[in-house]
This record gives C-alpha cells, sequence and structure tokens, in this order.
C-alpha cells in the first residue's frame, strides 16, 4: 500500500505552502497545453530538414546538393556560406562548435546543411539526396579509447585538493583501489527540440523556441545573424520536458530557422524527429571513475584519491560544469580528510554531451556510493554502517569541511536518515532479506539506503540572478511575468504563489505569461534546480515594491497609519473599513499610484575561485535518503524493485504536492538511468540506440511495486530563500542510487557477500547476470 502525503485539504486561497495543483494540469491531461507545434502557423510557413554527417570523423572533400536543390517543394538549401554572421554555436564562449560542419566533420550526425522546403516531409526527403564525399579521419568514441589516443580535453580540467592523500594513502591500514564505469542517459523529453522564427522589419525576427535558456537562444541567434540582441525576441510558454537537455540544444534549430526567416521572409519552423533529435542532441554524460581509498578496519576514511574522467563529445559545450559538478558531489554525503578528486573532460568523436539533472552531481555522488559499498565488503559491515560512519559532522565539528573548502553549514542527513531507517523497518527487512537469501536457491534480494546531499547553486556565480516583471491592471488582475521556463517542474505555479501570497489575493488573479526575453532581459537558464529560489524572489521583489506604493496610498487617502493598512483575502482592512482588492486598485489608479514593477534578485554568499579549488560555490545543501529493496533471478539477470521509501528535504514546501511529483518523477528517472537506459555506439561512431525501439526509458510497470514518498515535514532552510524552501528539481535524482545499490547486495549474496561486486551502471538485467557469474566463478 502506498502512503504518499501531503496536504489534500480543499484549496479556497492558493498561496504559500499549500498543494496548489499545476496551472497546466488539466491543459496537459485535456491535450489543451499550447506547445510550440500547436501554435496556428502563419500563412506560408516553411519547413526545414537536416544534411547529417555519416561518418565520425572526416574531412569533408566534397559537397554536391543539386538534387537537393531540384527536389520537390525545395526553397532553399543552407549551407555554412549563407550563414549572415557567425558560424558558431557554442554556448561557452569557446567558438568549438559550428552550427553547420565546413570543412571537417567530427562525430556521426553533425548537421552539414539544412534544407528548407514546403512541407516538412518534403524537406526531409531532399536531405537525403546530398552526394558527399568524405576522407576519413581516426576517431574514438568512448572513454578508454580517448586514453589510448591521447585525445585532447575540451576544458581545462579542475582538481580538488585538501591536506595530504598521498601520504596518508600509503600509510594507512586498507586502501582498495579500482575503477567503475558510469552510463549517460538520453533526456527523452516527450517534446522534441523544435523552433519557429517569423521574421519582423528591418533586422527583427520572433523565435518560439523549446528552450531552458530563452536568453541564450537569443543571443545565439543575434550571433549568426550578425544583429544586435536587440533585433532578436525569443518566446516560450512551455516545454514538453527538458531535464537538461533544453539548456544549450535548442540553439542550432533556432538559429537555423531565423537565418532561413529573414532570407525568405516566410516563417520558418524545424522539428527534428526523434531519431534525429536522439542523434545530433548531447546527453549525460558517461564517466569512468578511478578510485584510491584509504581507510582503517572500523570503515572510518581516510583519504580519497580520485579521478573523474567523462565523455565530452566533440565539444566542451556544458561539459566544463558538468565535471566541475561532479567533483563537487564526489563526496557525496561523506567527510574526506584528506583528498584528491581531479577532472578529466575528454575529447571524442560523439555528439557534444550536455546537462542532464543533476549536471555531472550524480556521477559524482555514484563513485562516493562505490567506494562506501567497497569498504563495506572488504570490512564485512552493513553499508548503512559505513555511511554512518563517515557522515559530514555538525556544525562546529572539526568533520566539516568539502574537497573544495566550504563548511557543510546545515547538515541534517543523519537525522533524515535515521527517521527513514525507523519508517521503512529497514533493519528488520534487512535481516528477514539476509535469512531468505540464505535458503533461496534463484531468487536474491538485497536492500540498501542511500543519502543525498546536493549543493543548491549555478557554480558560476554570475548566473545567480533574476528578473521580474509585475503588473497590476486596473482591473485588479495581476500579471506575471520572470525569466524561468516552465518544463513541467511547476516553476510558473510556484512562482504565481508568491506574488498571490504578497498581496493576499486568489491565484487565479495572477495571469502567468509565456517566457520571453522582451520582458526580462540577460536571464539565466532555468537550470541548476535554480528556478523557484531564483524566480521567485525577484517576483517578490516586484511585487514588494507595488506593495509599498499602494501601502503609501492607501495611508494618504484614508488618512491612517501604516499599522491600520492590512492586505486581508482579496480585500484590505484599511482603517476600519474593508476595501474590496479591486476596488482598492481602481482608486489606486485614479489616484495615479505606478501599478507594475520590475523585481530583481541575485543569490547573497557565494564565491567560487575554480583554480585555486576553494570557495563556496553552494548557497545550501539539499538532502534527503532512499531505501529500496529490489529481488533478482539469478538465472536471467532480471529484477524488479519491490519497495522504495524516501524522506526528502526541500525546506519548507511552497507547494507539496508539486514537491512530491518532483521527488517521485526524478526518482524514476534516475532509476532509469541506472538500471534499463543503455546508449550504444557501434565502431563507425554511429548510435545504435536512437529510439524507443532499443533505449528504455522506464515503464509505469517499473516503478517500485510500493513507493512511499514523504516530504521532511519539519525541515526549514537555514538560510532566507523565499518562504524557507530548497531547490527541488534534480537532488531526488539521485535517490535512485539505492536502486543500483540493492541490485550489487543481491548480487553479492551469490558469493555470501564476501565480495564487493562492483556492478557498473546501467545495471542492465545482462550486466546482473554477468555480474552474478562471475561472483559465482570466484
Ligand atoms: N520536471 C519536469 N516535469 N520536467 C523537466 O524537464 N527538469 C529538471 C527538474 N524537473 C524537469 C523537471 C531539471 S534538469 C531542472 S534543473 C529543474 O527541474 C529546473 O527547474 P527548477 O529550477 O524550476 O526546479
Ligand atoms: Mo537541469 S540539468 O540543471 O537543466
Amino acid at each position: 500500500m502506498d502512503k504518499t502525503t501531503f496536504d489534500t485539504k480543499p484549496i479556497i486561497n492558493g498561496r504559500m505552502h499549500v498543494s496548489l495543483k499545476h496551472d497546466s494540469a488539466h491543459k496537459h491531461v485535456t491535450g489543451t497545453a499550447e506547445y510550440i507545434d500547436d501554435i496556428p502557423e502563419p500563412a506560408g510557413t516553411l519547413h526545414g530538414g537536416l544534411g547529417l554527417a555519416d561518418r565520425a570523423h572526416a574531412e569533408i572533400v566534397s559537397v554536391d546538393l543539386s538534387a537537393v536543390k531540384t527536389a520537390p517543394g525545395v526553397v532553399w538549401v543552407i549551407t555554412a556560406d549563407d550563414i549572415p554572421g557567425f558560424n558558431d554555436v557554442a554556448s561557452t564562449g569557446q567558438h568549438d562548435e559550428p552550427l553547420l560542419a565546413t570543412t571537417n566533420v567530427q562525430f556521426h550526425g553533425q548537421i552539414i546543411f539544412a534544407v528548407i522546403a514546403e512541407t516538412r516531409d518534403q524537406a526531409r526527403r531532399a536531405a537525403k539526396l546530398a552526394q558527399i564525399e568524405y576522407r576519413d579521419l581516426p576517431h574514438w568514441t568512448d572513454i578508454d579509447s580517448a586514453r589510448e589516443n591521447d585525445a585532447p580535453y575540451v576544458v581545462e580540467p579542475m582538481t580538488l585538493k585538501r591536506g595530504e592523500p598521498e601520504t596518508e594513502i600509503e600509510n594507512a591500514p586498507l586502501r582498495v583501489q579500482n575503477h567503475m564505469y558510469i552510463g549517460g542517459q538520453e533526456h527523452f523529453y516527450l517534446e522534441s527540440h523544435i523552433a519557429l522564427a517569423v521574421p519582423g522589419e528591418d533586422d527583427e525576427v520572433i523565435v518560439w523556441s523549446s528552450t531552458q535558456h530563452p536568453s541564450e537562444v537569443q543571443h545565439m541567434v543575434a550571433h549568426v545573424l550578425g544583429v544586435a540582441n536587440n533585433a532578436v525576441t525569443v518566446q516560450t510558454r512551455r516545454m514538453g520536458g527538458g531535464f537538461g537537455g533544453k539548456e544549450t540544444q535548442g540553439n542550432q534549430f533556432a538559429a537555423l530557422a531565423a537565418i532561413a526567416a529573414k532570407k525568405l521572409k516566410r516563417a520558418v519552423k524545424f522539428r527534428p524527429d526523434r531519431d534525429e533529435d536522439m542523434s545530433i542532441t548531447g546527453k549525460r554524460h558517461d564517466f569512468r571513475v578511478d578510485y584510491d581509498v584509504a581507510f582503517d578496519e572500523e570503515g572510518r576514511i581516510h583519504a580519497v584519491d580520485a579521478i573523474y574522467a567523462a565523455r565530452c563529445g566533440f565539444s566542451a559545450d556544458l561539459s566544463g560544469p558538468v565535471t566541475d559538478r561532479a567533483l563537487f558531489h564526489a563526496d557525496s554525503s561523506y567527510f574526506y580528510p584528506h583528498v584528491r578528486l581531479t577532472s578529466q573532460p575528454l575529447k571524442t568523436h560523439t555528439v557534444s554531451n550536455t546537462a542532464f539533472r543533476g549536471f555531472g552531481g550524480p556521477q559524482g555522488m555514484l563513485g562516493g556510493e562505490r567506494i562506501i559499498e567497497e569498504i563495506a565488503y572488504a570490512v564485512g559491515k552493513d553499508p548503512l554502517e559505513i555511511r554512518k560512519l563517515n557522515f559530514y559532522g555538525q556544525r562546529g565539528s572539526n568533520r566539516t569541511m568539502t574537497p573544495y573548502h566550504q563548511d557543510v553549514e546545515d547538515n541534517i542527513i543523519a537525522r533524515v536518515v535515521d527517521e527513514l531507517e525507523t519508517s521503512s523497518e529497514y533493519q528488520a527487512r534487512r535481516q528477514a532479506i539476509l535469512e531468505f537469501n540464505s535458503h533461496s536457491p534463484v531468487i536474491r534480494k538485497g536492500i540498501a539506503l542511500t543519502p543525498v546531499k546536493f549543493g543548491i547553486s549555478f557554480t558560476m556565480t554570475a548566473y545567480n540572478q533574476a528578473g521580474a516583471l509585475v503588473h497590476i491592471y486596473n482591473d485588479g488582475s495581476i500579471h506575471l511575468n520572470h525569466g524561468g521556463t516552465e518544463m513541467g517542474q511547476g516553476l510558473y505555479t510556484k512562482v504565481a504563489q508568491v506574488v498571490a501570497d504578497t498581496f493576499q489575493v486568489d491565484i487565479d488573479r495572477v495571469k502567468i505569461t509565456a517566457t520571453t526575453t522582451a520582458k526580462v532581459p540577460n536571464t539565466s537558464a532555468t537550470a541548476a534546480s535554480s528556478g523557484t529560489d531564483l524566480n521567485g524572489m525577484a517576483a517578490y521583489d516586484a511585487a514588494r515594491q507595488i506593495k509599498e506604493r499602494l501601502i503609501d496610498f492607501a495611508m494618504r487617502q484614508w488618512k491612517v497609519g501604516r499599522d491600520k493598512v492590512e492586505f486581508l483575502p482579496n480585500r484590505l482592512r484599511i482603517g476600519g473599513e474593508i476595501v474590496p482588492f479591486d476596488t482598492f486598485i481602481r482608486a489606486a489608479y485614479y489616484d495615479r499610484v505606478q501599478l507594475s514593477a520590475a523585481g530583481f534578485y541575485k543569490t547573497p554568499r557565494i564565491h567560487w575561485d575554480r583554480k585555486a579549488g576553494r570557495g563556496r560555490p553552494f548557497y545550501y545543501f539539499a538532502y534527503g535518503a532512499a531505501v529500496s529493496e529490489v529481488s533478482i533471478d539469478t538465472l536471467t539477470g532480471e529484477y524488479m524493485v519491490e519497495r522504495t521509501d524516501i524522506l526528502h528535504d526541500v525546506g519548507k514546501s511552497l507547494n507539496p504536492a508539486i514537491d512530491i511529483g518532483q521527488v517521485e518523477g526524478a526518482f524514476v528517472q534516475g532509476m532509469g538511468w541506472l538500471t534499463t537506459e543503455e546508449l550504444w555506439w557501434d565502431d563507425k561512431g554511429r548510435l545504435r540506440t536512437h529510439a524507443p525501439s532499443t533505449y528504455k526509458i522506464p515503464l509505469a510497470s517499473d516503478r517500485p511495486k510500493i513507493f512511499n514518498v514523504q516530504l521532511a515535514e519539519w525541515a526549514e532552510n537555514a538560510e532566507p530563500t523565499i518562504g524557507r524552501s530548497k531547490a527541488v528539481g534534480e537532488p531526488p535524482f539521485m535517490l535512485a542510487i539505492s536502486v543500483l545499490e540493492a541490485l550489487s547486495m543481491a548480487v553479492a549474496s551469490v558469493a555470501d557477500y564476501s565480495v564487493c561486486p562492483r556492478l557498473d551502471a546501467p545495471a542492465t538485467p545482462e550486466r546482473v547476470l554477468m555480474a552474478v557469474e562471475r561472483l559465482k566463478a570466484m
């Protein structure tokens, strides 16, 4: 029986800290939520098709597009020579990512040209008619072959160091050296990438883009067109999922649509199909972690030395910050007295990998949890005991410093883990499982409790800023706009709750409007889980300014003191008088009160020096823990997740229903990453898993049979965030590590738990079976 709990009281006045429904929930399920492909197309809209490289690494010898140009319906073919501005869509400013390939191609699926035709079908058919001659160059697609070929780094590696790891490792009583492979992941958002560009007069263009980062799309479109940013407007009402895959990857489609729209003076739409989207957009980075860990007989860590190598693809994209964040989470929830962590962002001839929920954090943390497993099997204890022994200490203890020299000040992991251990009856169930395994010949079970500690803030300090725009119209209705984007996570609802709360009005009085670069400039990507923290505060700042003016007006008009002006639900009490909100607003308008304000917020207290590997990159940490129980079939490798219990910290929740949805969704997505989702490139560098037929995301039937999800109701952010809430988008993704560790225990039972099973991710049934066979043979 599931006992997911949250406040289900009927909502009368939806404000902060209540389970209000997602503003678009009813539209999502009835098909009336408007996505870009649903927008009525302007008359004469043209459609784009893509000409893709079919080599992993090659010189382009010749390109013959004559058959493409004369194919039915074709209006124009865009090559690199047709780009009016810069042939560059690199989000980093490193100029290592051409919009269209020119002299060489660096991955299978790189875009060489685009076709514009009357219909999408015509454009796609025509794109296949190109005759391209290549001269093959040496290529490598994975981490090991990148190392063998002395591959360059796509960005400068980072090192985090504290203490004397080298000498401590030499001197420690016990030591394990090994490595682990961690797979990548396809985002598999339901709505694939899409952009619609409509040309305006002079240099102007409007682009509807399915992007987490409208400002970057705006700047990138301006860059390829060779115009100023102010000529380009980018709009995004919602995405059908982003998950990090739409942080930078939308640039290319928007840029191509805008180039064609300006040239042809007609609206142009690009919408790759699923196979193209999967082949030509970046994914989660796979990692290889080489670790060297020193510890004592009790299982206490003395020192850790680890190298995190990543498959970055052909260009930098976000590989720098992603591999950095992996290192920032290599400690998971544990204090490493002496530590050295190094990243190796390796260039490979594959699509350039990018952001994906957790942004390297999950890979970092998984390495840290593998280290715990190694120690547990080496000293013959329950991994949970080793975890508890190595947790960061409380504030004031000498066990709070991270490898990046930030102190963990808000540590609640011990409490979260203790409560979950009790509520899930971990100890009794573990005993029962050990007992079951001791006489079950084929089916074996495993259970694991794993913690999460995730740092909140963009590690690039400048990105931690946001703006908002609030208007109150003279009928008392409110218009809200901010720089954050909606991808299903409920950001729009939460920010609207903040504004409704400030004025004490019903949520339906607040119109949530599409994100547009014309209303709030220079925004950051909606990413790093910081959407609500940043935009909620910016919207609060705007609303607060208007509220201050309204209070001044009331004091003036009613001739009362400040303490006699009170905002009540949908009305005000001013002196002895009760005034409905809309009547009051109309009066303010006639008194010429400015009823519009721009708000701004920047996260305090954070700073980061990457070269020195020191600073305070994170404003605070979000915590959580999960216990998963699995059963495996030792003859086939098939498995099931029998039960998962989660206790997660979102501070003081702004909206428990939405937060629980985020926790559940993140956990299941994380489970997919660690179990069934496997990306596979062949020896020609072709991604062979580019559709649901070969790439298996979790089904409803894969979810834990019993799934108990709770928020830590006592939690409150120690920092003054909006409503003392915490970010929720990414942290619960890593709760899924409990599934991999539970599978590990089930596998280990085959050799009586004497050997660390070293299960790599994803632990597909095939890999589970191979691990079982390996242990049986020992
Ligand atoms: N939830 C849904 N439904 N769809 C998404 O695409 N993206 C995740 C997370 N939750 C995502 C989601 C990622 S990668 C991030 S960084 C955050 O939402 C971004 O939104 P937030 O900052 O508002 O939490
Ligand atoms: Mo999320 S990976 O930061 O978009």
